[in-house]
């Protein structure tokens, strides 16, 4: 008999931690982790089939990948060996074409299950207990996880103004801790801030002993990328990510680029099957489809001037950014945001974040979804 699916998706909702005492005691150095707090959308969204849900609160693609993308997966499940076998190891169908991709030798590359996996495989790899790693900030909260399950004393670098670039402040913190890692996000979630590849390069240089992370998770949406720098800088490594332009987030892949030492020394603890086999056929058809990845950015693009003119209207302070989100500045934080779910628009409060108190973070999509959310705001704003 097979098992019959439920609708209902509330039995599997993870339960509140119970104050009682665990019968088995975490490991020493698991101790001081902070879970990575992060509520899904998605059980409210399923909640309302009469609604067009607006998922803008974790900068995924607001539509579906390439048509290419799903003929692809539909065709690998029609041939007889599907599922059943392991995926191609090490993903190296992939990496064949990366390697064209970005004119690198597959040496320098790593694929993994979604860019957390290489954060987390470069924190594993390189982080003993008390090593320093320097985080520009405020930043992208997932990578701490993977610092502190590796003990690291975590150094945030603040700058007066998070909007605004911070490079002597990073340069002199990196020359005065000569951190094991330096985790740089660019261009940045959520406030936006860009370095070019000088400047990245020039962080690199200062601090030739720490491995820098440039996680470009958006790069595709900014069009900068520091992949020109791996060759000069072996102290570099690129991560990058399927989830958010090419819109694959729910298959989980992502990828690292560095020196083929890094690389080498990444693969002693990274398992060679843990990227599942959709997601490298997807990844594969996604990668080929440029056309419809630059329609895509094409709409992001177009979206930023209709929002821009939107809050200049309203004076709103907006702050959008070269990637796939913008902040806006409310008074009442938490009641816009919970104003917008009840019409069905998911977004995501910033103001937890040191500097970044009263911002609301909006993923930004097609020009037909901004001007339904634009409409949508209107409801709550002139309430
Ligand atoms: C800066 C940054 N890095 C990495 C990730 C995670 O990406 P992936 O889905 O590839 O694990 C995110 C997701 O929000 C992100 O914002």
């Amino acid at each position: 008999m097979s098992p019959t699916p439920s609708k209902n998706h509330a039995h599997l909702s993870v339960a509140r931690p119970a104050a009682v005492e665990a019968p088995i005691a975490v490991a020493r150095t698991i101790r001081e982790v902070k879970p990575y707090l992060a509520t899904s959308s998605l059980e409210a969204i399923h909640g309302r089939p009469d609604q067009v849900p607006l998922k803008l609160d974790w900068n995924e693609s607001t539509v579906p990948p390439s048509p290419k993308v799903i003929s692809a997966i539909t065709a690998f499940l029609g041939q007889e060996h599907h599922l059943n076998w392991y995926p191609v190891l090490n993903s190296t169908n992939l990496i064949e074409k990366l390697e064209r991709f970005h004119g690198l030798s597959g040496d320098r590359l790593l694929i993994t299950n979604g860019s957390d996996d290489a954060l987390d495989t470069i924190c594993t790899t390189y982080l003993d207990p008390g090593d320093t790693v320097l985080v520009p900030s405020p930043t992208y909260t997932h990578f701490l996880v993977f610092a502190q399950k590796r003990s690291a004393n975590i150094v945030p670098v603040y700058g007066e103004d998070a909007f605004g670039p911070n490079l002597e402040g990073i340069i002199d913190a990196a020359v005065r801790l000569r951190p094991r890692l330096l985790y740089l996000v660019n261009p940045n979630n959520p406030t936006g801030v860009i370095y070019s590849p000088d400047e990245v390069s020039a962080i690199a240089a200062a601090c030739p002993e720490t491995l820098v992370i440039c996680d470009e998770a958006y790069s595709e949406f900014a069009g900068v990328s520091a992949i020109g720098l791996l060759e000069a800088h072996p102290n570099l490594i690129i991560t990058r990510t399927f989830s958010k332009a090419y819109g694959i987030a729910g298959l989980r892949i992502g990828y690292a680029m560095g020196a083929p030492e890094v690389i080498r020394d990444l693969r002693r603890v990274f398992n060679p099957k843990s990227v599942n086999v959709l997601a490298q056929i997807g990844a594969m058809a996604a990668l080929e489809d440029q056309e419809y990845l630059n329609w895509y950015l094409g709409e992001v693009k177009a979206s930023k001037a209709l929002i821009e003119a939107y809050f200049q209207r309203r004076a709103l302070d907006c702050r959008i950014t070269p990637a796939n989100y913008f902040l806006v500045h409310f008074d009442q934080a938490p009641w816009v945001v919970k104003r917008l779910q009840e019409e069905g628009v998911y977004v995501r409060d910033r103001s937890g974040l040191n500097q970044l108190a009263g911002y609301v973070r909006f993923s930004i999509g097609t020009t037909d979804q901004t001007r339904d959310l634009l409409k949508r705001l209107d409801q709550i704003l002139d309430r």
